[in-house]
């Protein structure tokens, strides 16, 4: 298990906390949770307000690729795929691999980059039980378990354990006052984060002995 920031390569986004916990309201939070179309493309108070492919995950699949030394016969289990773009680069980045993803969002998955379609399922991270033990050489979940229910958070983790040859997360954490108070004002949709030691003992509580690293707004 390791802490290593796998996503020093995305760009980063200058947010303003301040101003969006000023202008969102306990329905924008309802409506995000969905996970529907207002979450991925409606405005930027219940979400990302257009989740379109840029080409944003291109260097990170490249580091993931080179630390965990996949190649043509590696597999990738994305999970929290959205509209499967880290996917879709890792089908670039590494000619052969096979790719799978699920999110729970039909909207997602309907409205996903075609050539990765055919890979992506509706699905929730709590159940994985149509995957077997070790069955992807990496399994990678990027700012998804957060939005569990503690309880449920659990299972995906043990989840992703149990599927996984390797494993990387990240999820909604703080490690000081400041970023807490920042996290509180910017997240809608996470249930269950943390400090980051917490995390790190929940870790160890459910026996995730793989690779993470926090989102941190
Ligand atoms: C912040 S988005 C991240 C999407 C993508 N991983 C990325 O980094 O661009 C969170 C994603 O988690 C999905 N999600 C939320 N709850 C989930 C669950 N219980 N099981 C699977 N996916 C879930 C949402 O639909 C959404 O696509």
């Amino acid at each position: 298990m390791m802490e290593v920031n796998l996503l020093d390569l995305y760009p980063k986004t200058k947010r303003n906390p301040d101003e969006r916990a000023e202008t969102i309201n306990d329905e924008d939070k309802r409506i995000a949770k969905q996970f529907g179309k207002e979450f991925f493309d409606g405005s930027r108070n219940t979400g990302y307000g257009g989740y379109r492919y840029d080409g944003r995950w291109v260097p990170v699949v490249e580091r993931f690729a080179q630390h965990y030394g996949l190649t043509a016969g590696s597999s990738v289990l994305d999970v929290g795929c959205a509209k499967g773009f880290m996917l879709h680069d890792f089908q670039k980045a590494v000619p052969g691999i096979t790719v799978e993803g699920i999110d729970i969002s039909q909207y997602a998955i309907d409205n996903a980059m075609e050539g990765v379609k055919p890979f992506l399922h509706v699905g929730n991270a709590k159940d994985l039980s149509s995957y077997g033990d070790k069955s992807f050489t990496l399994v990678v979940s990027i700012t998804t378990v957060h939005n569990l229910r503690l309880a449920d958070c659990k299972m995906a983790l043990r989840e992703i354990q149990r599927v996984g040859k390797h494993a990387f997360i990240t999820v909604d954490a703080w490690r000081n006052p400041e970023e807490e108070a920042r996290m509180k004002k910017w997240n809608i949709t996470a249930e269950t984060f943390m400090h980051v030691d917490d995390w790190k003992r929940l870790f160890d509580e459910v026996g995730y002995t793989g690779d993470y690293y926090w989102f941190i707004p």
